[in-house]
This record gives structure tokens, sequence and C-alpha cells, in this order.
């Protein structure tokens, strides 16, 4: 890494949390990932979603069907996952692990987010026989970590998952190696920093940057909307000190989340943040204001491969200190989207 007050130099970053969609959207967004991360682990919230190595398979053709026809120059592989459910069979987890392409198993509590209907009701109660054999062959865990009961409050469900679902799974699983997905509270820090065996968490660059004022600056924004949702600055606080600790269980993953601004701007809209398009810009403004970017690369570029056990990429990237205005709106399908943070100035540009 070279690092000069004015331009950063870093191994090639990955993203460790993305959403892609399919069809049209896909094609108007894997660009932007490409032209920024070397890989990405793909989230599989399709509908119908990704429960099979199969249907894993056939997605990952698509990605780079509409790679090679928007960005055929771009080196960039998705790395897939599977979508756990009620009912998914062991032997699934055997052929993905034997696949070599699907890198991860996603839990999403049934009804804690966009297209989770499907996902998990009871995981100790009814996916015990998947778990133990994704320990056995070393197929990561990648969570959602919020409870969905209605009587526990929208911004305390990261905490109690903590307690009713982390620390069950974990001591009846301990060798199973678990990501706790877009982790947002002090309380998922420290448990993440502190727990015993191979877990480790993804952070997104909005909870680096932003508290849940953002939410209602001046009237209710809904593109500042995603789950688990933004919260308080000492979360926040918390966020920031452990992505730039060197502990080494921290690294990014976008959670980009692309909706068209008609989905976002209505009675009930959807969750999701889109940062593909400016994702190291946000990041490094972020690193940069805490005067850490010397821990930059670790975060973005070296943690995620370790934990995952592949190789850091081999090209490079490099960010240049300038302003960078974000622009109001993209071209979305035929719609658009609007990228967080619009129309604000951040303090770093990824060099072409
Ligand atoms: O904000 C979010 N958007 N959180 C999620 O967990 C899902 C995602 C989506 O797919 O839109
Ligand atoms: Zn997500």
């Amino acid at each position: 890494m070279t690092n000069t007050v004015d331009q950063l130099t870093i191994q090639k970053p990955d993203d460790w949390h993305l959403h892609l969609r399919d069809g049209a959207v896909l094609e108007s967004v894997v660009g932007h990932t490409a032209a920024q991360f070397g890989r990405a682990i793909i989230m599989p919230n399709l509908t119908p979603p990704v429960t099979t190595t199969a249907l894993a398979q056939a997605y990952r053709e698509r990605i780079v069907a509409a790679l090679n026809k928007t960005t055929p120059d771009a080196k960039f592989e998705p790395l897939m996952t599977l979508y756990l459910t009620d009912n998914t069979d062991s032997d699934e987890i055997r052929r993905a692990k034997e696949s070599g392409i699907v890198h991860g198993v996603k839990l999403y509590p049934a009804g804690a987010t966009t297209n989770s209907d499907a996902g998990v009701t009871d995981l100790l109660g009814r996916c015990t026989k998947v778990l133990e054999v994704m320990q056995e062959v070393g197929m990561p865990l990648l969570v959602h970590g919020e409870v969905t009961d209605p009587s526990i409050d929208l911004f305390d469900r990261e905490a109690v998952f903590i307690d009713r679902v982390m620390l069950p799974l974990r001591r009846a699983f301990p060798a199973l190696k678990v990501v706790f997905e877009h982790l947002t509270t002090a309380d998922g820090a420290a448990y993440v920093s502190e727990a015993e065996g191979p877990i480790a968490a993804t952070i997104t660059a909005h909870h680096l940057l932003y508290n849940r004022n953002a939410l209602f600056q001046g009237g209710l924004r809904p593109h500042w909307y995603c789950l688990p949702v933004l919260k308080r600055e000492r979360h926040r606080q918390a966020l920031l000190q452990a992505a730039v600790s060197t502990s080494g269980r921290f690294f990014l993953g976008t959670d980009s989340a692309p909706h068209a601004r008609g989905r976002k701007e209505q009675d009930c809209g959807c969750a999701g943040c889109y940062t593909a398009l400016h994702a190291m810009e946000l990041y490094a403004t972020a690193f940069d204001q805490i005067g850490r970017l010397d821990q930059l690369e670790a975060f973005a570029s070296l943690n995620g491969p370790a934990f995952y056990g592949l190789p850091v990429n081999s090209a490079t990237l490099t960010l240049k200190r300038a302003e960078y205005v974000v622009p109001d709106q993209l071209p979305l399908a035929g719609e658009e989207v609007v990228p967080l943070a619009n129309g604000t100035t951040l303090g770093w540009v990824v060099q072409p």
C-alpha cells in the first residue's frame, strides 16, 4: 500500500455483500461493481430465491453474460451464495461445496427484509442437519442478524438477535464459519471482536458514514432507508473503530441494493441503499474522516479473502483526494435509481 496525503493505492478490493438483482436491472448495475472490485459475494434474494447450486450456476451465467454485454473488459468474479430455507437439504450443501462456485449460504430470518418470505422460521429447530454439514465442509453461514419479533423495537433487533440466535447457534456449532452481515451496532461490534472461533462481519459504507438522523434530515428520506436501519451516533462510532481495528474480523460489504426510485418513494418504500457506483469513494471518505486511511486496505482488500480462504487480488486500485459530487440519479432498467448521498460531496475519487 502506498499512502501519501493525496493518493492511495491498495490491492484491489472485494465486496463481500452485494445485491445485483437480475435481468435488465442486473445489466444496469453490474458494471459499477466491476469497475471497483475484483470479486463480490452475490446475495441470493431474487424472486424466486437462489436455493440450489443449479440455480446459483444459472444466475452466475446471467451475471457473466451481463458483464460481457455491458463491460466486456472488466475482470470481475461473482462469488455465489445459496438462500437457506426451512427445507434446504444437506446434500445441497455438499453439491454447493463441490461446485466451487458457491462461497456461502445466506440466512434470512423469515420476514426480516426484502424477499425474505421464504427464509428460515426456526434456525436451530429446522436447519440442524444443514448446519452440521456446513460446519463439516467449511461452508460459511452469512447471517442477516435481526430478530423479527414484532414486540422488539426495530433499533434493538440486532442486539437481541445476538442473544436469541447467534449465541445458541455458535454454542451448537462452534467450528461453523459465520459472517455477521451488515453489522450496525456497538453490541454487534463488541460481540464479533470478542467471540471465540471463526466469526467475522461485514460493514457497509452508509453505516460508517451516517447515523439515523439521515433518515429524517429536513423531512422523511426514503433513499436512506435500509435494513438493518441506520442507528445512533454511538453505534456509528463503534463501527468505525471496528473497521479500522487490527482484529482482521471486519471487512467491506456494501449491501448495495438497487430499487427503482418509485419503489422507494411510495407509501411503503423498499429498504436498500444504492452504493455500488461510489462504494470506494464512500469508504475512503469515512476512513479519512477519522484519519485512518492506513487501515483501508486491510478492511477492503485483505481481511475478506483471509476469512473466505481466497487469494488477495493481484491488481490494484488507486484513489485520489478530490471532490466527488454524487450524481442525483442513474439509469436503472428504463427507470432510475437514486444513489446514496446524492448531491453531496465526497473527498476521494477512484482513478480509472
Ligand atoms: O436494505 C436492505 N435491502 N436490506 C436487506 O437486507 C435486503 C436489501 C434488498 O435486497 O433490497
Ligand atoms: Zn443485503
